[in-house]
């Protein structure tokens, strides 16, 4: 059996093109949608990632503002600007980059901005929501996951679902999605014994846990979906998932590929969670 690829490239380009459309409905209506993207300090992995989300806010017609921090900015520095955004009527959304220089409190900064700006969905309070299946703003990655999951036009009701890794970003949230779309969930992680043992009664894998080549084909139930979330750099130079893509083929009914699957959907929800923000600033 050879699987279907799921292109998160082919899915993002449409979803971008439905966005572009909203985003000129919203602009008829005299409303702007603004995305402010927030850097302390030059990692080279953030600029990358931010030179993405420009690209992707340029394409959509999302108006995007980088504001680029000096490394050795205080905590309050960046609290006060976080507010000053926060009371900025024009704005939709925040995001600040990840991550932060030590001297700087993670946790502070993700709960200082608002959460009805909150477009990372990373404030507790839309993890919140989420959980008690509110309206909220989702974390992007496990939303572009859900995205990828429904092209496959299976039904995820009642489907076993086993989750390897349980990020705050990634792994914990993707469960809950799924859970809310009424499968049944398994979280394995690094102390989880015979992972395979799981794995092998999934209908839906997502594996999470950034280490090459982790999940073996054999570990995949015939027909299986698999979303692969790694990336990770070989010694060769070339990129690859947590999932032995050649091998996993063989049994997988989908799977997504590393690069072009998981990767160019979660910029593209950035958008849309920007997107719904500024709906949402329109009809007031
Ligand atoms: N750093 C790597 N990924 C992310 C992300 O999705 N959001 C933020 N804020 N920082 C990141």
């Amino acid at each position: 059996m050879s699987a279907t690829i799921i292109s998160g490239k082919d899915v993002a380009k449409d979803k971008r093109t439905q966005l572009k459309k909203k985003v000129e409905e919203i602009r008829s209506q005299g409303v702007v949608p603004k995305l402010i993207i927030i850097l302390v300090g030059n990692d080279p992995a953030s600029l990358s990632y931010i030179k993405g989300k420009k690209k992707a806010a340029e394409e959509t017609g999302v108006d995007f503002t980088l504001e680029h921090l000096d490394e050795g900015t205080t905590e309050a520095t960046l609290l006060q600007l976080i507010d000053r955004y926060n009371n900025d009527n024009m704005v939709d959304g925040i995001l600040v980059q990840l991550p932060l220089p030590a001297h700087i409190d993670e946790t502070k900064v993700i709960e200082k901005i608002s959460p009805e700006k909150d477009v990372d969905g990373f404030h507790p309070i839309n993890i919140g929501r989420m959980m008690t299946q509110q309206d909220c703003f989702l974390p992007c990655t496990p939303a572009g996951i859900l995205e990828l999951i429904k092209t496959s036009d299976i039904n995820i009701s009642g489907k076993n679902a086993v989750i390897i890794g349980r990020s705050n970003i990634v792994g914990k949230p993707v469960g809950q999605m799924l859970l809310n779309e009424h499968a049944t969930v398994t979280y394995c992680h690094s102390r989880t014994k015979n992972i395979e043992e799981f794995t092998k009664q999934a209908d839906i894998v997502v594996v999470a846990v950034g280490i090459a080549n982790f999940l073996p084909g054999n570990a995949i139930k015939e027909g299986a979906i698999v979303i692969d979330v790694g990336v990770n750099r070989l010694e060769s130079g070339k990129l690859c998932g947590d999932v032995h893509f050649e091998e996993a083929s063989e049994h997988a009914g989908h799977i997504t590929p590393v690069p072009g699957g998981v990767g160019p959907m979660t910029i593209t929800m950035l958008i849309s969670n920007t997107v719904k923000a500024a709906e949402k600033r329109a009809r007031k």
